[in-house]
């Protein structure tokens, strides 16, 4: 394997995922409180209301991060915490929150990777149109105005949106996430006033503090066709359009992908745009965050299967794959950053989720003994440093997920985490994957300090 020096070690995690006490400190309501609230829409009917309840013990969360001896840690501020309504006024409570939570990374030497957008919309805003309102892009830029003035002496590094895809093509076209609608020209609005409002949001960080480092974290997936046959070669086309370049082209280049119009429809993409520079999507970046999960084969198929890109169908993922059926592929992993690393050579990558999810369980030994994830996480570093060899500039890596927690749609039945929860008491215990995780960043921590002393002695 290639040396992975000069990588910035982390884990992740999100507002609605982990923090619970959706009805207190002054939070108001959000999409995904509403969306839960639905029957059916999430396995057993879960909620966020309580999940691993890092609102009331913010020290669980840095337990875990000082025993793993993370570098960088990335977590999402919520929008409904820190502004509570149209008139744009703040919420002391919620911002001596996360004050708090920074002071102590402060503290311990790790750095924050704060993002503004994980998928936690405040309903007052879906109220008004949500992500197909220009409205909204007015609303994010105050609150990320308000997020750099209150903790930007503690924060340099920034996520503005996570997952743009997820959170346009889940949340208003296959209906998975929240807010849970079904129609593809909205689909496509939500994706371009996100972006667009990425765009807004850099810019006026910028404006703040021109030192912050400010990127987005995008989901890519890796995709082959079934044969080589024109017919599976133009449903991989289509598949790559909505599910990576739609997103990756278009903030990197400031244009739609040539077959936007005819794959949408060019009504649909005029109203899309309707409003929006598209040009000015592309503003520079600091870096690019790709979160890496999904490597799948298309094949053409009439009518598809696939409840997000027409006339496809993804073929059943084989062994090794998570408990969720994804398949586990670190060659695409490596492929997926030499792509984005061809197409943006300058561009440092932040690796801003990876990870697995499991049924994990405490065996009879009091252990969560989580094999496969260990064996995922050595791949997928081997991985990682095959892409650097490749000549990626990669400069951070973020496991997803630091503890379990509310996994969307999943509830909490599916796991993810290094950190066992355990959601009737609220405390964790490291997995196996874990204590490899730590040895991995133990290695790393103290090569360096051997690379550090050599050159020092060379200098
Ligand atoms: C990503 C999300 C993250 C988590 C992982 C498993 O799509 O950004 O919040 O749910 O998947």
């Amino acid at each position: 394997m290639t040396t992975l020096a000069g990588v910035r070690w982390g884990s992740a995690t999100a507002a609605y995922q982990i923090e619970g006490a959706v009805s207190r400190g002054g939070r108001v309501p959000t999409i995904w409180d509403a969306f839960t609230a639905q029957p059916g829409s999430t396995t057993r009917g879960d909620t966020g209301a309580q999940a691993c309840r890092a609102y009331d013990n913010p020290e669980t969360v840095l337990d875990a991060i000082d025993w793993l001896d993370l570098e960088t840690y990335r977590f999402s501020i919520a929008w409904s915490r820190i502004i509570t309504g149209p008139d744009g006024r703040t919420n002391p409570e919620g911002i001596a929150y996360y004050r708090g939570i920074l002071e102590e990374l402060r503290e311990r030497d790790v750095t924050p990777t704060v993002t503004l957008y994980h998928w936690d919309l405040p309903q007052w805003l879906q109220d008004r149109g949500g992500w197909t309102d220009l409205a909204t892009t007015e609303a994010f830029v105050h609150f990320a105005r308000v997020a750099a003035r209150e903790f930007g002496d503690l924060v340099n590094d920034w996520i503005t949106v996570n997952e743009p895809f997820c959170a346009a093509f889940h949340g208003h076209l296959s209906g998975l996430h929240a807010p849970g609608i079904r129609h593809e020209p909205t689909a496509l609005r939500a994706a371009l006033v996100q972006l667009h409002t990425h765009g807004e949001a850099v810019r006026a960080l910028r404006a703040i503090n021109p030192d912050f480092r400010i990127g987005l974290a995008m989901n890519l997936s890796d995709l082959a066709p079934a044969t080589e046959d024109p017919g599976d070669l133009e449903a991989l086309k289509r598949a790559d359009l909505v599910e990576n370049r739609l997103f990756l082209h278009t903030v990197l280049q400031g244009r739609l992908p040539e077959d936007t119009a005819a794959y949408f429809g060019a009504g649909a993409v005029s109203a899309a745009v309707e409003g929006i520079d598209v040009s000015r999507i592309a503003e520079p970046l600091d870096f690019i965050g790709i979160n890496y999960y999904e490597q799948n084969v298309v094949r053409a198929a009439e009518p598809g299967t696939d409840a997000i890109v027409r006339g496809i169908e993804k073929l059943p993922v084989a062994e090794p794959r998570s408990a969720n059926g994804v398949a586990v592929r670190p060659d695409g992993f490596t492929r997926v950053l030499l792509r984005v690393a061809a197409l943006a050579p300058d561009l440092p990558i932040w690796v801003t989720e990876n990870g697995i999810g499991l049924w994990d369980y405490v065996g009879p030994d009091g252990r969560c003994n989580d094999i496969e994830r260990v064996a995922f996480l050595e791949q997928y570093l081997d991985a990682l440093g095959d892409a650097i060899a490749g000549g990626a500039r990669i400069e951070s890596y973020y496991f997803w997920a630091l503890m379990d927690n509310f996994e969307w749609a999943h509830g909490y039945q599916l796991r993810y985490g290094l950190f066992y929860t355990d959601y009737p008491t609220g405390r964790i215990m490291p997995k196996a994957s874990a204590e490899r995780y730590r040895v991995h960043i133990a290695a790393e921590r103290a090569d360096l300090v051997e690379i550090d002393r050599r050159d020092g002695a060379a200098a």
